[in-house]
């Protein structure tokens, strides 16, 4: 890619952040002017990009004069705040909290499922897209093939989700935690309310009346608006795990039409976003380490499931994947949105090029 965008990272130091600062460079991201955002507490630091340091500078009302790109990881009521402001000053926000996620008229957006939602979207005309929830992209990218192959009536997801997707303090206090109990010693919860190290426990988000979590429900509504399609029925349990980064997930699939386990296999082996690892021989099956780092979502354990299968004309599968949530869960997919919108922009005034030489 060749072109220098002026971009502004809102949440520069935070997990997120920091993940948007490796990517634009490792995949070589158009980048101009980078413009580092934090609060009053960082500004100052400086962080290494392209073999430079960047100074943070602190975020403001006026923080977007000149900036076409602007890539938000500060939390939902920042992004409540100054999102609208970088939108109005004309950058296009690619916003990965919750914030703007299910308001009509914003595109939510998973590249290798729905790019047609950015479509009328101009990078550095204002809007804001909004990136789906860790876990929600996470299921999203290796069900989408089945779905569109033999549609899926119901799915059924339970979570194994890493500290990292609280946050850098969440992953330094399990790193903490841990030290603690190794030594004897109680540990310290300040980010979560109980000991996270060598314990597990349901996601700490808000339960509504129906006694589903935020998380949960974040999953069935995002999943529903990047379908397009609210009649697949979606049931999720989501739990914390003391594993540092990358979450995973057992998926049971309902399905429309019978599909076998190397039918399933041979959708997913031709799917974007989708690596398969899926070693029966050898008990090898994906694992947060697997994922770390790495930019797909790891797929195994690819089996009909012997409960549904063909029994009353209805057909079932389970998959156990894992993905970086940090990487493909929140920056890798922000960074392949804009991507696209780079891509469009190119074939836009590549087209505006021919046109007038043609006339
Ligand atoms: N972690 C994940 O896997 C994940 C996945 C999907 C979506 N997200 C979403 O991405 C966002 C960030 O998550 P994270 O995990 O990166 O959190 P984090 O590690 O806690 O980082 C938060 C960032 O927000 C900045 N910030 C906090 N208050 C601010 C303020 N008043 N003004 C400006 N900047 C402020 C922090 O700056 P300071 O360092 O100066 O405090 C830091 O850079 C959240 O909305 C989260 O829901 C996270």
């Amino acid at each position: 890619m060749s072109g220098n965008l002026s971009v502004a990272i809102v949440g520069a130091t935070g997990a997120v952040g920091q993940e948007f600062v490796r990517l634009l460079a490792e995949r070589r991201f158009p980048v101009g002017r980078l413009k580092l955002l934090a609060s009053r507490r960082s500004a100052g630091k400086t962080v290494e990009f392209q073999g430079r340091p960047h100074t943070i500078e602190e975020l403001t009302d006026d923080s977007f004069q000149d900036v076409e790109l602007a890539l938000f990881s500060a939390g939902a009521s920042i992004s409540r705040k100054f999102a609208p402001l970088a939108a109005e000053a004309g950058a296009t926000v690619v916003d990965n909290s919750s914030a703007f996620r299910m308001t009509p008229g914003i595109p939510l957006v998973v590249p290798e499922v729905n790019p047609e939602a950015l479509e009328g979207v101009e990078l550095g005309n204002g809007g804001i897209i909004a990136n789906p929830n860790c876990s929600t992209i996470i299921m999203i990218v290796p069900v989408t093939p089945i779905h569109r192959a033999v549609r899926v009536r119901r799915i059924v997801v339970s979570t194994y989700q890493a500290a990292s997707g609280a946050g850098a303090a969440a992953m330094a206090e399990l790193e903490q935690q841990t030290r603690e109990v190794l030594a004897g010693r109680s540990p310290t919860c300040e980010i979560f309310r109980q000991q996270y190290a060598f314990n597990l426990f349901s996601h700490d988000s808000g339960i509504g009346p129906d006694g589903y979590n935020t998380e949960e429900m974040k999953m069935v509504r995002e999943s529903h608006k990047i379908w397009g399609d609210s009649s697949v029925a979606i049931t999720a349990t989501c739990v914390r795990v003391p594993v540092m980064r990358a979450h995973a997930e057992s998926i049971n699939l309902e399905l429309e039409e019978a599909l076998d386990a190397d039918q399933a296999r041979s959708l997913l082996a031709n799917a974007h976003g989708v690596s398969i690892l899926d070693d029966r021989t050898g008990n090898r099956f994906p694992t947060p380490l697997d994922a770390s780092g790495r930019d797909d979502v790891f797929v195994g354990r690819i089996r009909a499931d012997i409960s549904r299968s063909g029994k009353n004309g209805v057909h079932g599968l389970d998959l156990f994947v894992c993905g970086d949530q940090i990487r493909k869960g929140a920056a890798l997919n922000a960074v392949q949105i804009a991507e696209r919108l780079v891509g469009d922009r190119t074939r836009r005034s590549a087209r505006r090029v021919e046109v007038s030489l043609s006339r």
